[in-house]
């Protein structure tokens, strides 16, 4: 364990009598409470009627963070109810926000303020997820609070030094693993600096850590976006009542958010999650003879790209009675069998897909052609490195994978059933996102696919092997 003390702006001392709480000792600090459980996926046949697959996750950590910032009471309708999303409720109360679940499943968010914040009492486990870790480093960042982030041995390998470098800037002070990793301590800084950061990766969750930091930060803080990412936070953000601008210079986004702000509450209503519709939709064209609607789900641009990619490779898919829900589009897909044909996957379009490549391998490995896909470098920082995952999981499986440093290349059977992993077993490696993907591919697979750990689709979809049994029936 190193100490990395954030370079940038100069530390500001909030409270300088206070202790400092001494790091968990080794990464991978959270000990996995779930239980592996492997599972074999096997042909059900045709996927068809209506399902209705969970609210965004995206989506409903910001629900539940920004309700637990507002002045009074907020409700949630949709809120997923999956491990990462509970990580995010559990930090909010140790924030000081009041959340439970009335029995209608409506969430009710009694929320504290911005800027007041309490310090944790405990380290903050946030479990398998990222997107909890990052924002809610940006709340810390500006509150004159300390909290100790910890996670599960994925979650304590993935780079965090991505929010370290801006929120040093705002004046925090961390102290991390090696290589700017889980177990981390974070010291915030009130009043922080207002800065302009200039995002220097395509981040939903950077961007939104530093605009949640600017919440409680005298004057406005900027962050310019050179490629559009997830807009989530600026949409909501907007509706509790913050003062945000979103404009563009030369030719990127820059959003403002004018900071020291009163949030109001809100009721929220939280569309389907187009990430986890994903594995449906590529599931129902790749299975003859489906036809399955897939309600409710968010069709919001900066999350749509797996839509267009599959129809530019021949998807039947279709979107009835589009709408609102919650200031997002939404449609109900309608999804029929279709044989695909292999594409050169337009790197542009990556971020409106980020988390859906790994399913959209597997639709690759049954097309008719070659797929290829680049410069997805972000696919080896997520759950696992997906482009190792994926490449070695759908090899396991009889597909025809190449590798790159940057994507990978994969030869389709052109609708034959894959082989199967036969006696091997697809590693999920703690990631639901592999282990659905590979779910999807046993169902076209001819002596099915056996992943050695299917515990954490629950973190994203707890209603997975429901709604597939459900499908398929
Ligand atoms: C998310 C942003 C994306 C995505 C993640 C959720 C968010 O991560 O992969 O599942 O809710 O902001 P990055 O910001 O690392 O691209």
């Amino acid at each position: 364990m190193i100490g990395i003390v954030g370079s940038g702006k100069p530390f500001i001392k909030s409270s300088p009598a206070r202790a400092r709480p001494a790091l968990p000792e080794a990464r991978g600090a959270v000990k996995d409470r779930r239980l592996m459980t492997s599972h074999t996926f096997v042909p059900l046949g045709p996927l068809r009627g209506t399902i209705r697959v969970p609210g965004d996750k995206s989506i409903s950590h910001r629900a539940l963070m920004f309700a637990g910032l507002a002045v009074g009471r907020s409700r949630i309708t949709g809120l997923l109810e999956g491990e990462d999303v509970l990580a995010t409720a559990a930090a909010m109360r140790q924030f000081g926000a009041t959340i439970s679940r009335g029995e209608d499943g409506v969430w009710i968010v009694d929320g504290v303020g911005v800027g007041s914040l309490l310090e944790p009492k405990t380290a903050l486990d946030m479990g398998n997820s990222g997107t909890s870790t990052r924002l809610l480093m940006g709340l810390v960042a500006s509150h004159a609070i300390t909290a100790t982030f910890i996670g599960d041995a994925s979650l304590s390998a993935r780079p965090m030094q991505r929010v370290i470098d801006p929120l040093s800037q705002m004046g925090a002070s961390f102290e991390a693993s090696a290589g700017g990793t889980l177990p981390l301590m974070l010291r915030g800084a009130c009043p922080a600096v207002p800065i302009t950061y200039r995002l220097p990766v395509a981040s939903a969750q950077v961007k939104s850590a530093v605009l949640l930091a600017g919440l409680n930060t005298p004057g406005i803080t900027r962050v310019i976006e050179p490629v559009p990412t997830r807009d989530h936070t600026e949409r909501m953000l907007g509706g509790f009542g913050a003062r945000l601008d979103v404009g563009e210079e030369n030719g990127e986004t820059v959003i403002a958010i004018h900071g020291e702000a009163d949030l109001r509450p809100c009721d929220v209503t939280v569309p389907g999650d187009p990430s986890s519709a994903a594995f449906f939709m590529v599931a129902a064209t790749l299975v003859p003879g489906s036809d399955l609607t897939i309600e409710n789900v968010g069709l919001n641009p900066t999350r749509a790209g797996l839509l267009h990619v599959l129809r530019q490779m021949g998807a039947d898919i279709s979107e009835v009675n589009p709408r609102e829900v919650g200031g997002e589009p939404v449609a109900d897909l309608r999804v029929r069998h279709a044989q695909l044909s292999g594409v050169e996957v337009d790197p542009a379009i990556a971020p409106a897909m980020i988390d859906e490549f790994p399913v959209l391998f597997v639709a690759a490995a049954l097309a008719s052609g070659t797929t290829r896909t680049t410069r997805l470098e972000e696919l080896r920082v997520k759950e696992s490195d997906r482009l190792a995952a994926m490449a070695a999981a759908l090899t396991a499986a009889g597909a025809q994978v190449v590798e790159h440093a940057d994507g990978l290349t994969i030869r389709g059977t052109g609708g034959d059933p894959l082989r199967g992993t036969g006696k091997a077993q697809v590693k999920s490696l703690l990631d639901h996102r592999i282990c659905m993907s590979m779910a999807v591919a046993g169902l076209v697979s001819e002596g099915g696919v056996e992943v050695d750990d299917i515990s954490p689709i629950n973190t994203s979809f707890p209603t997975f092997m429901a709604l597939l049994a459900e499908a398929a029936a």
